[in-house]
C-alpha cells in the first residue's frame, strides 16, 4: 500500500518561516499570520509531495532544500511583508507606534536620537534585548526601562554595535595616508602647524589610533613641526573606557604587521597595549552626533560605520 503523500516544500517552508520570525517583535507573529504567510509562500513556490514510505526520504529532503530555498527564502520576505501590513485581524498593539514610543523614551531619559538610524536594524538589535530579558512587547519593554534603569546600559550595548579593528579595510588606509600627505603640504604652505583629526564614533579606539601610527609612519620627524590633535569621540561609555586603555587581544590587529607590533605595542599579559607616545596623541571624549555639539576646525573627519 502506499505511504502518506507529504509536500516537503511544506515543510521546509515552515521551518524557514519560524526562523525568519524569532526575532520578528515588530509584527504580530501570531498563529492566524503565521498560516497566512505559510500559505503565501505556498503559493509562490511549486509543490514536492513525496510518500512517506519512499526510500532515501532524507535525500530527498536534503537535495529540495538545495533546490528550492533561494525561492521559499524570497517568497518568505515577501509573505512576511504583505501578510504583516495587513492583518487579518485587530492588533492590539500598534507596534510601529510604541516602536517610535520607545525611541521617544530613551531620547527622553538618555538624551540619544535613534530616529536616524536604520530602523530595521534597530527593530533586531532591540529584538535581542527584547528575547534576553523574556518580554514579548514593546509595551512591557517600555515598563522593564522605566523600573530598571540598568536595562539601558545592557540596551546601549547592543545598539551601539561597536565592532572594529586597527586599520579596518586596509586600501581605505592608502587613501588615508594621501590625503594626510595633501593637507600636511598645504598646511606647510600656508606656515600653519596645526592638525586636528576627529574619529567620530570612535568605538574602542581602533580607528583614532590607526590615524596616530599613520601619521607616524608617513612623517615620521616631521610631525615635529606641527601640533597634531586628533580626537576619538562615540557614546559608549565602556568602549571609550577601553580606548582610554588602548589594550587589545591579537584579533583586532590582523592588518597590523609585525615590525609595527613591535614598534608601537608593548606586549603585556597575553595582550597588546598600545604605547604611551601614541595614546598620548589621542583625546578619547563622550559626544553624541545626533546632538548639536560638534568639533570645530576640523582637517578630518572619519565616521565610518556609525549610522549602521
Ligand atoms: C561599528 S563602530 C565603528 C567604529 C569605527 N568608526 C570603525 O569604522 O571601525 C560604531 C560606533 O559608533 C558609535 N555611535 C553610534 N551612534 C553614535 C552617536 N550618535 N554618536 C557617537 N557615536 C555613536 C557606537 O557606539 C560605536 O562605537
Amino acid at each position: 500500500m502506499a505511504g502518506k503523500l507529504r509536500n516537503i516544500i511544506e515543510d521546509l517552508a515552515r521551518d524557514y518561516l519560524n526562523s525568519a520570525l524569532t526575532l520578528r517583535y515588530d509584527i504580530c507573529t501570531c498563529p492566524i499570520c503565521r498560516n497566512d504567510m505559510l500559505a503565501f509562500v505556498l503559493s509562490r513556490v511549486p509543490a514536492k509531495y513525496v510518500t512517506t514510505e519512499q526510500g532515501a526520504l532524507h535525500t530527498i529532503i536534503q537535495q529540495s532544500r538545495v533546490e528550492h530555498q533561494a525561492a521559499i527564502a524570497r517568497a518568505i520576505i515577501e509573505a512576511i511583508d504583505t501578510i504583516s501590513k495587513k492583518p487579518r485581524h485587530e492588533l492590539k498593539e500598534d507596534k510601529s507606534k510604541i516602536f517610535h514610543l520607545l525611541l521617544d523614551k530613551i531620547k527622553e531619559d538618555r538624551g540619544l536620537d535613534f530616529s536616524h538610524y536604520h530602523q530595521e536594524l534597530l527593530k533586531r538589535r532591540v529584538a535581542i534585548r527584547l528575547r534576553s530579558t523574556g518580554i514579548s512587547t514593546y509595551s512591557d519593554y517600555l515598563r522593564t526601562l522605566m523600573n530598571d534603569p540598568s536595562e539601558y546600559d545592557r540596551l546601549f550595548e547592543t545598539l551601539c554595535i561597536n565592532v572594529s579593528e586597527f586599520f579596518r579595510d586596509p586600501e581605505v588606509w592608502h587613501k588615508v595616508a594621501g590625503v594626510l600627505k595633501k593637507i600636511i603640504q598645504e598646511k606647510k604652505e600656508e606656515h600653519n602647524p596645526f592638525i586636528c583629526i576627529w574619529s567620530a564614533g570612535c568605538a574602542d579606539g581602533e580607528e583614532p589610533y590607526s590615524i596616530a601610527i599613520l601619521l607616524k609612519e608617513t612623517f615620521g620627524d616631521l610631525l615635529a613641526d606641527f601640533r597634531v590633535e586628533i580626537y576619538g569621540t562615540d557614546v559608549d561609555d565602556k568602549s571609550l573606557k577601553t580606548a582610554q586603555k588602548g589594550a587589545y587581544t591579537k584579533q583586532f590587529l590582523k592588518n597590523v604587521d609585525k615590525t609595527l607590533l613591535a614598534k608601537y605595542f608593548d606586549y603585556e599579559d597575553g595582550g597588546y597595549c598600545v604605547k604611551k607616545e601614541i595614546r598620548q596623541m589621542i583625546n578619547f571624549g563622550y559626544l553624541d552626533l545626533t546632538g548639536p555639539e560638534h568639533k570645530q576646525n576640523v582637517d578630518i573627519v572619519f565616521c565610518r560605520n556609525v549610522f549602521i
